[in-house]
């Protein structure tokens, strides 16, 4: 299979449904060997027939699963991952641990990747790691301060491992609101209406799809002249 990311090993972190596995399917489109790996292994085995997708266990909260992922995993080109555990609410009704499980999860969790990854992985411009922000780090919204805290401090990590890593590069995709599994605590009547809303007012008139933001990733994966970059494909939320 040739493309843009023929016979390259791309790790991808995530659940085995929304971004994650847009992005595992567009890189495999584009040639790559995909390696899922979550803290279930059995269900992201499942959700694929690939002979070119293989799952591992991985909690990225946990060094020990790290090092052990690390020891095992063999080469990587590329490390994208999606983990995320946001912490919503308002400020009254924010718990500090929820805000930590959140920084754990979407900014500790990659910098120890890649503290134990990028030594593994070829030190030039086609190795990448892309890290996953969030259209809140740009847009002050009551009911988002432990998610747009969180995916600030991600925008600001990008740019730092960017410096660090080099020539290893280091970049983002902040999403604005895509339907995936990560909206479904609101319901489906509140989930239509939310992403009716979200969509009229976003300058684009609509919210984004899985798809559009595996675009982006791969992108970011293949530019070998773009690192410690966030790319908002947020439909302009913000803006608005
Ligand atoms: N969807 C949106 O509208 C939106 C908007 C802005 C930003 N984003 C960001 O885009 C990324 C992908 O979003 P998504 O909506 O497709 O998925 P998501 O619902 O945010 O899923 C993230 C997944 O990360 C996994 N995870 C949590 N803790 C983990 C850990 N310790 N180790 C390994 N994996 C862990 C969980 O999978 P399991 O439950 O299977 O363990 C979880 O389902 C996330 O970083 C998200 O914050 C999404």
């Amino acid at each position: 299979m040739d493309g843009a990311l023929h016979s390259r090993r791309i790790l991808v972190v995530g659940r085995e449904s929304g971004i994650a596995r847009a992005i595992t399917l567009a890189v495999r489109a584009q040639g790559g060997q995909v390696v899922v790996a979550g803290r279930n292994r059995d269900k992201l085995a499942r959700a694929y027939d690939d002979p070119g997708i293989t799952a591992e266990d991985l909690d990225v909260t946990d060094d020990g699963s790290i090092e052990a992922f690390a020891d095992r995993v063999g080469h990587l080109d590329h490390v994208v991952s999606t983990a995320s555990a946001r912490a919503r609410g308002t400020l009254p009704e924010l718990h500090r641990q929820d805000v930590l499980v959140s920084l754990n999860t979407k900014l500790l969790g990659p910098l120890m990747l890649a503290k134990h990854l990028a030594p593994r992985m070829d030190s030039h411009d086609r190795s990448s790691f892309v890290l996953f922000s969030g259209v809140h780090a740009f847009k002050a919204k009551v009911g988002y301060l432990g998610v747009g805290i969180t995916n600030g401090a991600v925008d600001f990590l990008t740019r730092a491992l960017a410096v660090e890593l080099a020539p290893i590069r280091v970049n983002a995709v902040s999403p604005g609101v895509i339907d995936t599994g990560a909206w479904d605590a609101m319901g489906d009547d509140g989930k239509r209406q939310y992403f009716h809303a979200i969509g009229a007012a976003n300058p684009v008139g609509r919210i984004g799809t899985v798809e559009d933001i595996a675009q982006a990733t791969v992108f970011a994966m293949t530019n070998t002249f773009m690192t410690g970059v966030t790319l908002k494909i947020d439909g302009g939320e913000p803006l608005a």
